[in-house]
């Protein structure tokens, strides 16, 4: 037997303001964004922003319903959204946020597991590392790559 670890690697922010200007124009984005969402269960309205390697932005906010798993989180319906726009570009970045009572959360949004493999197989298909960006009303969070999210993975893509 042997006992291994595995570090994953991010980085803390103070505010918006210490981001360089792309993360902090998609976080923006995604902030917006929740004003999107159709939460009346939680009244909790996330926003997702993705950005593709040719530059295009698109956003999106969670949407709920009655038969609560028949809602989708705000980054999956951004990243699928993007993707079906534009299947053969790769995802650049997400950046995501919530907003409670009117008011970004104080603490970071980070995304479901669910979402998580999402976003690793997005990055798998567009074979380059996404940059996750987690917005709060304080610290923001920021990965270089999902495999920093999402330690072992499942990935069952079959390659050439
Ligand atoms: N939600 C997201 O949209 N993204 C996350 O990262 C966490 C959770 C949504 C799902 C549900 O509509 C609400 O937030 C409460 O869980």
């Amino acid at each position: 037997m042997q006992e291994k670890t595995i570090n994953i690697r991010y980085k803390e922010y103070e505010s918006v303001l210490e981001l360089g200007q792309s993360d902090r124009l998609l976080l923006e984005k995604a902030i917006r964004a929740a004003s999107g969402a159709y939460a009346p269960y939680s009244h909790f309205n996330v926003g997702a922003a993705v950005r593709l390697e040719n530059g295009e932005i698109f956003t999106s906010a969670n949407q709920e319903n009655a038969a609560f798993p028949s809602g989708l989180c705000a980054e999956r319906s951004a990243l699928f959204y993007a993707q079906s726009q534009y299947p053969d570009i790769p995802v650049a970045a997400l950046a995501v946020a919530a907003v409670t009572d009117g008011k970004v959360t104080p603490e970071p949004t980070y995304p479901c597991g669910a979402c998580r493999q999402v976003l690793q197989e997005s990055q798998e298909r567009g074979n380059k590392p996404i940059r996750v960006i987690i917005g709060s009303a304080g610290r923001i969070i920021v990965t270089e790559s999902v495999a920093d999210l999402l330690p072992f993975a499942f990935d069952n893509l079959p390659r050439q």
